[in-house]
């Protein structure tokens, strides 16, 4: 989802840029890494690749590691040892979730579920690698490549006349192309930033929002009703942090930029799904 996104972004600005797969750039392996980064000659990384399977994550811990802890260990050893700046992403699931505040970058972690402590391991090694590299900690991500909560919603919306959608999980729904703009403008920072877009909410209230939305917008839909139920009803793999909300004010106080809120980008990702 980021990268392509990424990469879009960096198109429309004119920066060139040169997206990597698993085949050509593997993470797990240092040496293809060094190969292709001595073949590209980048000034700046952007590590977008990562273990997402959150749920796959608690059965396949190993996987999961090797990719989020030792293979983002292993970008900032090339990055560093090449000269180059290393943007690399992580995730509000370092949290515990057991607050009720917002969470600012100095906060403790605590991940609830493996996915989280991955993550977290990998944020600490890269630091420890290099030192001056950002880590952008971001959550709860949409945008029209790759499964996620918004997609899946408009797709339920189509399909079924009642949803049930837990209210006791909070958090910033985040579009990718705000997201690959943020990094843009982060390339050059050392440090945790956190960026998500504006406004907290259940993903009870995202539902209902976002069936507003595609009413205002007259997009014909089944769903007629969205009921509120824990998240007791439909138990999971992975715990997932009841409140995983991330204060933006550092990304604010470093760029001047206000993140727009969640809802605005969600009209433009819904035309973006309709003209496609
Ligand atoms: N999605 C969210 O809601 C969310 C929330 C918070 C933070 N994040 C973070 O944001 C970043 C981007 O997430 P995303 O949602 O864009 O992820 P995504 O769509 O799942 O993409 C991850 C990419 O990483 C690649 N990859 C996996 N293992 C690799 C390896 N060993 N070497 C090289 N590439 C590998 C995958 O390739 P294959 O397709 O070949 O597997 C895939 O292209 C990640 O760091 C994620 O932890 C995501």
């Amino acid at each position: 989802m980021l990268g392509s996104s990424l990469l879009e972004r960096c198109s429309a600005k004119g920066i060139q840029a040169v997206g990597t797969t698993r085949a050509e750039a593997d993470v797990c392996n240092l040496d293809q890494l060094r190969e292709k980064c001595l073949e590209i000659k980048p000034t700046h990384i952007v590590n977008c690749a990562a273990y997402t399977d959150v749920d796959g994550a608690e059965k396949d811990l190993n996987a999961a590691f090797a990719v989020n802890a030792e293979g983002a260990a292993n970008v900032a050893r090339i990055a560093d040892e090449q000269g180059i700046r290393l943007v690399h992403i992580s995730t509000d699931y370092v949290f515990a979730g057991t607050g009720s505040e917002p969470y600012r970058e100095e906060d403790p972690c605590a991940p609830a579920n493996v996915y989280g402590m991955s993550k977290w391991e990998g944020e600490k090694k890269v630091l420890e690698i290099l030192p001056s590299a950002c880590i952008v900690r971001t959550s709860w991500l949409f945008g029209s490549k790759g499964k996620n909560f918004i997609s899946s919603l408009l797709k339920w919306f189509q399909q079924k006349e009642e949803l049930q959608i837990v209210f006791d999980q909070c958090g910033k729904p985040t579009y990718c192309y705000d997201l690959a703009d943020a990094v843009l403008t982060l390339l050059d920072a050392e440090g945790i930033v956190h960026f998500a877009n504006d406004g907290e909410r259940s993903r009870y209230q995202i539902a209902l929002d976002l069936l507003e939305s595609t009413k205002f917008q007259e997009i014909p839909v089944k769903c007629r009703s969205i009921v509120p139920v824990p998240s007791a009803q439909f138990p999971t793999p992975a715990v997932r942090p009841a409140y995983s909300v991330l204060d933006t004010s550092k990304y604010s106080y470093l760029t001047s930029i206000k993140p727009r809120p969640w809802g605005e980008a969600v009209n433009e990702f819904i035309n973006e799904a309709l003209s496609l």
